[in-house]
């Protein structure tokens, strides 16, 4: 079947009704600008449900930097080419107006899992995210949605609300897709020039090292974090906003590793914010 391309709440639910008594329906929720990361998601729903929907939508609600959303990538027609090559079945590309035909009053509100890391430095953000994925999971009605380790914070919310909320979506985690040099696929690597390329697999290599501190059986939480950072070369155009290591299922801090841990990072490369992330595991 061809994909179908759908840009209004009406004809998603409408196309969507044929299909739902034949099989599952799999949800993948984008921005767009569409790369191998986003590729891998849909490639899991593909092998798993009969019904696969990519949502391409720049949620304006979890931008915190106006300039970030104005210079968000939005490469439709390419990001189409994609999603039919891979075999989608459909494309909902709302209009801003037709998710938010009014500034919300009702959202979805994020506690703890949201306190640090990047809920700590974008004010605001993880409230957009959960809000959002919360009407896509309410226009679409999908029974698996797909989400990528890479945003492991967003990751650990959209699971918390599921099960705080009783929605019934099964939320698929599916891992990093990553350049060979280690560099995590991102919409954002795009705005790297070719310098700050160079210095962006960095922020990847300091989370193996604390990946391996942890594995050797350091425990304190500071030496694994020092350890890590003191990897980065000291250079002007980078700048690490965090590196934590945190309990996988609250996003908490932990002083001490006593169990499996995520290392996450995000490092400013020039005028450009990366995020990483790797799981840790203390020897037995
Ligand atoms: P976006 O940044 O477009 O990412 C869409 C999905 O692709 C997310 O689940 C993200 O974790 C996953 N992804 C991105 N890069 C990846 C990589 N290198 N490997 C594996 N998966 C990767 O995340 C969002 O959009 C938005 O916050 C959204 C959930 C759509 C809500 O607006």
């Amino acid at each position: 079947m061809p994909l179908r391309v759908v840009r209004t709440i009406d004809e998603v639910r409408t196309s969507l009704a044929e299909r739902r008594g034949s099989g599952t329906i799999g949800l993948v929720p984008t921005m767009g600008a569409l790369h191998a990361g986003h590729a891998r998601l849909i490639d899991h729903a593909r092998a798993e449900c009969p019904t696969v929907v990519v949502s391409i939508f720049v949620n304006p609600l979890q931008f915190d930097r106006a300039d970030d959303l104005a210079h968000y990538p939005r490469p439709l027609d390419a990001d189409l080419a994609l999603c039919e090559r891979l075999g989608v079945d459909v494309v909902f590309a709302p209009a801003p107006d037709a998710i938010y035909p009014e500034p919300p009053d009702v959202t979805v509100h994020v506690g703890a899992t949201a306190q640090y890391l990047c809920g700590a430095f974008r004010p605001g953000h993880f409230n957009g995210v959960a809000t959002v994925v919360l009407k896509l999971f309410d226009i679409i009605q999908p029974d698996v949605a797909y989400f990528g380790e890479k945003d492991a914070q967003q990751l650990a919310i959209v699971r918390r609300m599921v099960a705080d909320l009783n929605v019934p979506v099964r939320i698929a985690p599916v891992p990093t897709v990553r350049e060979t040099d280690g560099l995590a696929l991102s919409s954002r690597n795009q705005h790297l020039n070719e310098a700050e390329r160079a210095l962006a697999p960095g922020l990847f290599r300091a989370l193996t090292v604390a990946r391996d501190a942890v594995a050797s059986g350091v425990a304190d939480a500071e030496v694994v974090k020092r350890r890590a950072a003191g990897t980065l070369p000291s250079d002007e155009r980078l700048r690490l906003e965090y590196l934590e290591l945190v309990d996988p299922r609250t996003f908490q801090p932990v002083q001490r590793v006593e169990g499996p841990v995520v290392a996450a990072a995000a490092l400013w490369v020039g005028k450009t914010r990366l995020i990483d992330n790797v799981l840790c595991t203390p020897p037995a």
